[in-house]
């Protein structure tokens, strides 16, 4: 693993040590959760709102907005066919550089469509900051919560990956959860019996999949399932567009994925621990994408759409977008965006809606709603 700096090393060692103390005050343990929340969002020093560049070459990870262009072109053309039928407004979570906004604000407008308000919500002050740099003179308004009533376009690319998970282990007497305890200088993780709201939810999984092995850990996300049912409250009309890594439930819990997904990210690097340095790598889950359907459904939002990125990304014409100008940096972009072994099969596409009469572009071809 790269070393970090001298600075990286102090604030991740100021973070631990606030960890610490959050776990002293609960009595010596945190669910993961909780540390998950702080390693990534705690303020001035989580992984997210510490400054230092995360996305592309440079930094821990690379997203798909900042792989190519070819990716917001290509979400351009279900908002432009949404704004048929709802206002021309899109809210997009957890914007990242901006690089998704820029470009479909540019494609939309050469389109002549462009949105008349681009509204982000972000958690991050840093990256909000480093937003409102990049789309200065843009229609663009950073919101610090829901709207109320909402028509438009919603979309979120990679933000359910890093919403806080809660980490559970099939033992032979019952379903433990893990947390993470302070031993002097170090982290560790330790397992404890479940609380009952824990317990019913692995039965559930248990129930759909059959019995889990002893030993077999995964992750349980509740706040993707709060999350939709938020967004869902606060949508009165329109289309909302969510990007993934993710599989639907019998795919996520079954019995041979015995680790879970949960994976970081340190300098284009990936490792399975997220005790190491918090605070300096990113901490993400795949998406149990059925519970994020089941939550739509219950909150009166219609399924729209679920595919692979890869086929929402060709429903949508990007081949014929790469076509029109062939450039060698562009075609190794967009293998990478489609290809199987890459983001084309891992990420998913999840479409939902709300008084929408016509079915959104990008599921034509293999819609996997039947999987959910
Ligand atoms: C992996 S990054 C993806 C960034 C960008 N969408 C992209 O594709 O490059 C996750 C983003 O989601 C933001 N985020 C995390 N939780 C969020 C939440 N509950 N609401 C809004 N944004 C959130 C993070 O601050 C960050 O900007």
């Amino acid at each position: 693993m790269p070393e970090p700096d001298a600075a990286d090393r102090s604030r991740s060692r100021l973070l631990q040590q606030r960890i610490c103390q959050r776990i002293a005050q609960a009595g010596g343990w945190m669910a993961f959760a909780d540390y998950m929340q702080m390693a990534l969002y705690e303020p001035g020093l989580g992984y997210y709102d510490a400054g230092g560049s995360k996305f592309g070459p440079q930094g821990d990870f690379v997203t798909a907005p900042e792989i190519s262009p070819l990716f917001a072109q290509a979400i351009a053309e279900p908002l432009a066919q949404a704004f048929g039928q709802v206002p021309a407004q899109v809210l997009e979570f957890g914007a990242g550089t901006g690089a998704l906004a820029q470009e479909l604000i540019a494609d939309l407008g050469r389109r002549g469509c462009a949105p008349r308000h681009y509204f982000i919500l972000e958690v991050s002050a840093d990256l909000r900051a480093r937003q409102q740099q990049r789309l200065a003179g843009l229609p663009v308004t950073w919101l610090e919560r829901l709207p109320q009533a909402f028509e438009g376009v919603v979309i979120a690319n990679e933000v359910l990956d890093v919403l806080p998970v809660r980490l559970f282990v099939r033992g032979r007497d019952g379903v433990y959860e893990r947390g993470v305890r302070c031993e002097g200088e170090r982290l560790g993780l330790e397992a404890r019996a479940a609380d009952a709201g824990l317990a019913q939810q692995v039965t559930a999984i248990e129930a759909l999949v059959g019995a889990l092995p002893e030993g077999y850990g995964s992750e349980l996300c509740a706040l993707a399932p709060a999350w939709i049912a938020a967004l869902a409250a606060s949508l009165q009309r329109g289309l909302v567009l969510l990007f993934d890594y993710g599989f639907p439930r019998r795919e996520y819990y079954h019995p041979q994925r015995a680790m879970g997904t949960l994976m970081c990210h340190y300098r284009q690097r990936s490792h399975a621990d997220p005790l190491w340095l918090p605070g300096l790598n990113d901490i993400t889950a795949h998406v149990d994408f059925s519970a994020c359907a089941q939550a739509a459904g219950a909150a009166g939002l219609d399924v729209l759409g679920y595919t692979s990125q890869a086929h929402f990304l060709m429903n949508c014409g990007i081949l014929e977008r790469l076509a029109s100008r062939l450039e060698p940096a562009q075609v190794g972009a967009a293998q990478r965006l489609l290809s199987e072994a890459e983001m084309g099969e891992l990420v998913k596409v999840l479409a939902l809606g709300r008084g929408l009469s016509a079915q959104p572009l990008g599921f034509t071809r293999g819609d996997r709603r039947h999987r959910l």
